[in-house]
């Protein structure tokens, strides 16, 4: 028997009414993630690449049921995924988590990086005692390179970078199976993003993560992608081990996004 996928995605699809202005009542609708379908396997780094504008965060927010799908269907560890109400649903939630673009606008300005990094645990862990909170922050501090004297300190304290460490801080506390990283380093310089990259690369084999890493740079996604899937207008038009995609593309889409990356001169 095949080792069931740690989440299994069919048939997804999502659009939104297009707004025609205030007294317009309009029945049309844009499709943003049309019938897209694939299987992550445990382990593996999916990369998911495409514009702007081409359906990568819906389809990220569809898979931690942060919004619902016109229809499809998804298994997260061979559970209905999308039927999961009430213990249940708490306890696939936190298996999964997401680490967003903006490191500033994620992270609440007015509490301490303790207290943003140790509020899951508050919510999934509540008879954890406050020392253990505070250890098990300190550690997850530790893991993503940061000192534990960053507990009592604020977000506007830190550099873009640092505040990307404390995202991931906080979405690892809680010992996810499955992070999906949505534009992780596009708010970041290149070389602090390289860093970023590094680090979730580290911390992926530190707590065996299954990753999605979704940008719509090329160059990122291939920096940590096992498996690549290209999006274009809401579907994925080729998806297959990062080797072959960015090796030996198929779909003139890929082709067209691999011809766009600036090559460094010998
Ligand atoms: N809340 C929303 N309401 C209406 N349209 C939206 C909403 N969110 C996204 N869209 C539209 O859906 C499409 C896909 O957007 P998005 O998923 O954000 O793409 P990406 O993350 O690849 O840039 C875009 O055309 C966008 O304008
Ligand atoms: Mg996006």
């Amino acid at each position: 028997m095949q080792a069931e996928a740690l989440l299994d995605v069919r048939n997804l699809r999502k659009s939104y009414p297009i707004s025609t202005g205030a007294f317009t009542k309009s029945e049309r609708r844009t499709v943003a993630v049309d019938e897209i379908s694939f299987a992550l396997e445990r382990g593996e780094t999916l990369g998911i690449v495409g514009e702007s504008g081409c359906g990568k965060t819906t389809l990220a927010r569809m898979l931690l049921r942060l919004i619902e799908p016109d229809s499809g269907e998804l298994r997260f560890r061979g559970q209905n995924w999308l039927g999961a109400r009430g213990a249940d649903l708490r306890a696939l939630r936190r298996r999964m988590q997401m680490v967003f673009q903006d490191p500033v606008a994620s992270l609440n300005p007015r509490m301490r990086v303790g207290a943003i990094i140790g509020e899951p645990l508050a919510v999934h862990e509540p008879d954890l005692s406050r020392s253990k909170r505070r250890d098990r922050v300190a550690e997850i501090l530790e893991a993503v390179g940061l000192s534990a004297e960053s507990l009592d300190r604020y977000p506007h304290e830190f550099s873009g970078g640092q505040r990307q460490r404390i995202g991931i801080a906080r979405a690892l506390i809680l010992r996810p199976e499955l992070v999906i990283a949505d534009e992780p380093v596009s708010a970041l310089d290149v070389s602090v993003g390289a860093q970023i990259l590094e680090l979730l690369a580290r911390l992926q084999r530190e707590f065996s993560l299954t990753l999605i890493l979704i940008s719509h740079s090329l160059p990122v996604v291939a920096q940590l992608a096992t498996r690549v899937a290209v999006m274009q207008s809401g579907r994925i038009v080729e998806i297959g081990a990062a080797g072959h995609v960015l090796g030996a593309p198929r779909h003139p889409y890929t082709k067209s996004l691999i011809a766009a990356v600036p090559q460094i001169p010998a």
